[in-house]
């Protein structure tokens, strides 16, 4: 059956990816509405050969809409989403707005499609590091038992939006030119460097009490544990991540240290990994190529390599995940979460 859809912040980075995913999975469409903000109004965007008007999103936006694909930002949703939702619309938010409501599922269609049915209107797309890690992380859990996992992420500009895509590109073409530049988006120099995850940090001041982070953690690192405990439906999973940022335009890049609850071994894996869906063993020693952004961008699977056994301690292997962040972390999850729908 058709559908009326609308997309929230049509003109972002997800955004345009939301449109492309539409278009090449050939989602069954009977209208569709683009919203942004007043900036962007009266531009056009061309979906399937036909040019549509960008519209200002207001509260009346969504009268005739069965689905909304959201991502404009976590004010815009918890301003807006609930006018969807009174309107008769069903929701894929992707920003992190709703993802911890409890009446809120929060879905990786590889992995807890069912939840999907308890919806209220609102079904939240997990955070893109966590997607990204959650692939082959959930079909070892159910085939051998996760105990613990240390991961380390290496997330590209693409995270924080068309504009911080834009800021890496002229700052380093302005630092390779030996010129100054002015920043607006990132808070260090980007290019040719590297720093811990610009997500608000909870160094326990008063003022950062709104920051659900423990001490020490920032945002982005805290929802990769809650949000991963969430999605498997398991509050014993033990996650310690620490998140980069790195000056890679797109795709996501995590390496991950998974201890196991009982002794495993890398045929086992390799039988597990083979079988799950959304993921791609690449591993090529003998040419020295192993999953890298650039290969991954643009792609929908996750891709997985470098897998070898942690010989420091008992029952742990290593794997090195990378994923296309803009797609298969926001873009494609919500598409696949309305194809469901
Ligand atoms: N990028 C990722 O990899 C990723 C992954 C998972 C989740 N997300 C989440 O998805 C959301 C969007 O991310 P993005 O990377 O696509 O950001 P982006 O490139 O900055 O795009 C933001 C979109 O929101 C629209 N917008 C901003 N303010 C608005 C307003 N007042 N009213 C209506 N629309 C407004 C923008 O419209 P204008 O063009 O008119 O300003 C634009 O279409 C964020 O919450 C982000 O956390 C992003």
């Amino acid at each position: 059956m058709s559908r009326h859809v609308a997309i929230l912040g049509a003109t972002g980075a997800v955004g345009q990816e939301l449109l492309s995913i539409l278009e090449e999975r050939n989602f069954p469409i009977a209208s569709l509405k683009l919203l942004a903000s007043k900036r962007s109004a009266g531009k056009t965007i061309t979906f399937k050969g036909e040019k549509i008007t960008v519209e200002e999103l207001t509260h009346d936006s969504f009268k005739g809409i069965d689905i909304v694909l959201s991502s404009a930002g976590g004010s815009i949703s918890k301003e807006f989403v609930p006018s969807a939702v009174k309107a008769g619309a069903v929701v894929v938010d992707n920003t992190s707005y709703f993802r911890m409501d409890p009446k809120v599922p929060l879905v990786v269609p590889e992995v807890n499609p069912q939840d999907v049915k308890k919806h209220q209107g609102i079904i939240a797309n997990p955070n893109c590091t966590t997607i990204i890690m959650s692939l082959p992380l959930f079909p070892l859990h159910m085939g051998i038992g996760v105990s613990r996992v240390t991961v380390c992420t290496y997330q590209a500009a693409s995270g924080a939006g068309a504009i911080a895509m834009e800021e890496l590109r002229e700052e380093s073409i302005a630092i390779a030119e030996g010129k100054p530049y002015h920043r607006t988006v990132m808070p260090h120099q980007y290019a040719f460097n590297l720093f811990p995850h610009n997500s608000p940090f909870n160094d326990g001041s008063p003022e950062k009490e709104k920051v659900k982070a423990p001490k020490g953690y920032c945002e982005e690192e805290w929802k990769m544990v809650v949000e991963t405990r969430k999605i498997f439906d398991d509050e014993s999973i033990r996650i310690a991540p620490t998140c980069i940022r790195v000056p890679v335009l797109r795709a996501h890049s995590e390496a991950i240290n998974i201890q196991f609850q009982r002794k495993t071994s890398l045929e086992e894996i390799y039988s597990i990994l083979k079988n799950a869906p959304g993921m791609v063993i690449q591993e090529d020693p003998a040419d020295n190529r192993w999953p890298m952004p650039i290969d991954v961008t643009g792609k929908d699977p996750v891709y997985v390599g470098r897998i070898r056994e942690d010989l420091s301690q008992e029952n742990s292997f290593d794997f090195w995940v990378v994923g296309d962040q803009v797609r298969k972390g926001a873009a494609l999850n919500a598409v696949q979460i309305a194809e469901l729908l």
